[in-house]
């Protein structure tokens, strides 16, 4: 600025005006959007993305289209042109005006030129015609950005857009008690810092997914998942008393396929008792009053060292055990919550064999089929090199099993039998296995319970009754402490 004190004060300031007088910067600037082809490629980018992005919100709001790609064409794809083409007019702008600093008397007038002279009635026009497409714009984006965060928070976003990877998830959670739980509230939970954490995180994800290179599958635990307490206790509190809960296992051998073996148990899983006023079970773990804490020696956290509780008394009980990391490893302390038990509260895959006997309970297979019990589970854990190949082969090769077994005739007969039960088995696969993925079944195991005791997996971690104090005290594993039998 000190130049135009200079300037004026060198030569008077005087400028002698020219016969045509010259464009100002602005009617320059504003000439260029029409007059370069720059300029008319930015008003052009812009109108249409505009265009577009009203007709789709229209679309979108009178639910005409439900697909996760035109919503993020309409969300994400174009406002970035629109965004790009409001940044091409000014460049244009800028590329224009050089040459009007150059070529015109506007390098004496340039000091001046990028005021704003209200008593001039073209600058007020277009002052007013800039701020009116200003709130048009701001406007526009701002129901187009909202709509967009909406998107990208909705399941069908996660599940659906990076269909190959988290299809296995998806697929499970749409059959679980949480169906109607956006994948957001488990997965990132409220507030501000959790959201940026997320869409940084889902940038780099959007990039290991165009690139290929994430590991299959996905492995669990997720490292960095928010805790439970931030995610989980927004719509469930642990002080709920729920008592016992009576729960039935039916299951089949081969040797008998028609009469199944029933298992009930009532699992003592307490909670805050309303008549003692203690809290008691197995909820125990995640009550208020305690704190359960313990060393996870593989990143599984399927060996376990050392247990420390702290009651509201301020006093801790160590439960140690002779286990070790494995070479190379460390532990991890972890405080326990619900994900130590309920690890997989919606993406939970069926057994292979609970869901053989589980046809064979409703009759989608027929248990009176010789053999059939057992070709199943042939059948199903056979190896397919993808899901389409398991669609062309799994019906045939029960039939062929069952024609080895029982005879061409015998499969002629109950043709109409053996099919459904082939196609019970086709979906049964298709629930559950995805080779791209490298997930077969029991690929994700449930901590709930102790059924993969054998690999380390549920209660017995830690109920071993190896896992002890100094003074000898255990973790037990009576199995009366966890269920009985109803009465
Ligand atoms: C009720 C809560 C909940 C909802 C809703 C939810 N998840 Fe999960 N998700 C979990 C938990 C818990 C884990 C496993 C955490 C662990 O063991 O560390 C998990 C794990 C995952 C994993 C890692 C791989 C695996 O199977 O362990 C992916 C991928 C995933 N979820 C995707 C999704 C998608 C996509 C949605 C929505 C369609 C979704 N989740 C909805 C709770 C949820
Ligand atoms: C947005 C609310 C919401 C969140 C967050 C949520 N849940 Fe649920 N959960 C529900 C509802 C609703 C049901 C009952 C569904 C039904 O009975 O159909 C349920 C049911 C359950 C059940 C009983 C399932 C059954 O088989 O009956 C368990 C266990 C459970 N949730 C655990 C969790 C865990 C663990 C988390 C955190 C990872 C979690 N929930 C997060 C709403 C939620
Ligand atoms: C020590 C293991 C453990 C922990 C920790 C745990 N749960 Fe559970 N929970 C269970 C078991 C076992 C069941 C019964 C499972 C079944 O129904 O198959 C259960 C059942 C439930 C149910 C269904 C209750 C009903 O009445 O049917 C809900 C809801 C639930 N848990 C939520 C939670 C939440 C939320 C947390 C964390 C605050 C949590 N649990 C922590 C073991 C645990
Ligand atoms: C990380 C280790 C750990 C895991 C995993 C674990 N527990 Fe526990 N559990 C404990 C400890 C420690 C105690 C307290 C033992 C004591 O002081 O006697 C306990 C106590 C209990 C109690 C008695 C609570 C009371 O009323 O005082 C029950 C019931 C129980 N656990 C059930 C389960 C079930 C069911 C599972 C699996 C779904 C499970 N636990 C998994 C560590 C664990
Ligand atoms: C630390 C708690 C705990 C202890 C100790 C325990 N169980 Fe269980 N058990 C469970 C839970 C939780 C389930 C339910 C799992 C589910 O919902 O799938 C279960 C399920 C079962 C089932 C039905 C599922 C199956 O595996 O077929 C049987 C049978 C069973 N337990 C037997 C026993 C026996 C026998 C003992 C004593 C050696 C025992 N349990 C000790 C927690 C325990």
């Amino acid at each position: 600025m000190t130049s135009q004190t200079d300037e004026n004060n060198n030569n008077g300031g005087i400028v002698p005006p020219p016969d045509i007088p010259p464009r100002g910067l602005w009617e320059n600037c504003i000439h260029s959007m029409w007059r370069t082809p720059l300029g008319l490629i930015g008003l052009a980018t812009t109108t249409i993305s505009i265009v577009l992005m009203l007709i789709s919100l229209t679309i979108d709001m009178l639910g005409l289209v439900h697909n996760a790609y035109f919503a993020a064409f309409s969300y994400m794809i174009l406002p970035g042109f629109m965004i790009l083409g409001l940044l091409i007019i000014p460049f244009a702008c800028y590329i224009h005006s050089r040459h009007w600093f150059k070529d015109s008397l506007g390098a004496e007038l340039s000091d001046k030129a990028l005021c704003i002279d209200l008593s001039n009635p073209r600058h007020k026009k277009y002052l007013v015609g800039f701020i009116a497409l200003t709130v048009v714009n701001m406007s526009i984006l701002t129901i187009i950005g909202y709509e967009g965060y909406q998107f990208t928070d909705s399941p069908y976003f996660c599940g659906q857009l990076c269909h190959k990877v988290m299809a296995p998830e998806y697929t499970a959670y749409l059959r679980s008690p949480h169906a109607r739980v956006r994948c957001v509230e488990c997965h990132i939970g409220p507030g501000v810092s959790w959201f940026v954490k997320a869409k940084i995180s889902g940038l780099r994800q959007v990039v290991a997914v165009i690139t290929g290179n994430y590991p299959r599958p996905i492995p669990t635990p997720v490292e960095h998942l928010r805790p439970a307490r931030d995610t989980c206790e927004q719509c469930h509190w642990p002080d709920k008393f729920s008592g016992k809960k009576v729960l039935t296992f039916y299951s089949f051998t081969d040797k008998d396929q028609i009469h199944p073996q029933k298992e009930v148990i009532a699992l003592h899983l307490g909670g805050r008792n309303p008549y003692t006023g203690k809290f008691e079970g197995i909820h125990w773990h995640v009550s208020k009053d305690v704190k359960v804490e313990y060393l996870a020696l593989n990143r599984k956290r399927t060996k376990i060292g050392t247990v420390k509780v702290t009651l509201p008394n301020g006093v801790t009980e160590e439960f140690d055990s002779d286990q070790v990391p494995a070479k190379g490893q460390k532990g991890t302390w972890r405080t326990m919550d619900c994900l130590d038990c309920h690890n997989r509260p919606t993406h939970n895959f069926d057994r292979l064999d609970d869901r053989v006997d589980f046809g064979l309970m409703t009759k989608a297979i027929d248990p009176l089929i010789p053999g059939i019990r057992a070709d199943s589970l042939t059948v199903l854990t056979k190896k397919y090199v993808s899901r389409d190949q398991a669609r062309e082969q799994i019906v045939g090769a029960l039939m062929d099993l069952q024609a080895k077994r029982n005879g061409d005739a015998f499969v002629k007969k109950n043709g109409a039998q053996i099919v459904k039960a082939g196609q019970f088995l086709l979906t049964s696969y298709l629930r559950n296995i995805w080779p791209s993925m490298k997930i077969t079944w029991g690929t994700y195991k449930l901590q709930l319970g102790h059924r993969d005791a054998d690999e380390g997996y549920g209660c017995w971690r830690c109920h071993d009754d190896e896992h002890k104090t100094k003074f000898g005290k255990v973790i037990p594993q009576d199995c009366d402490l966890c269920h009985d039998e109803p009465n």
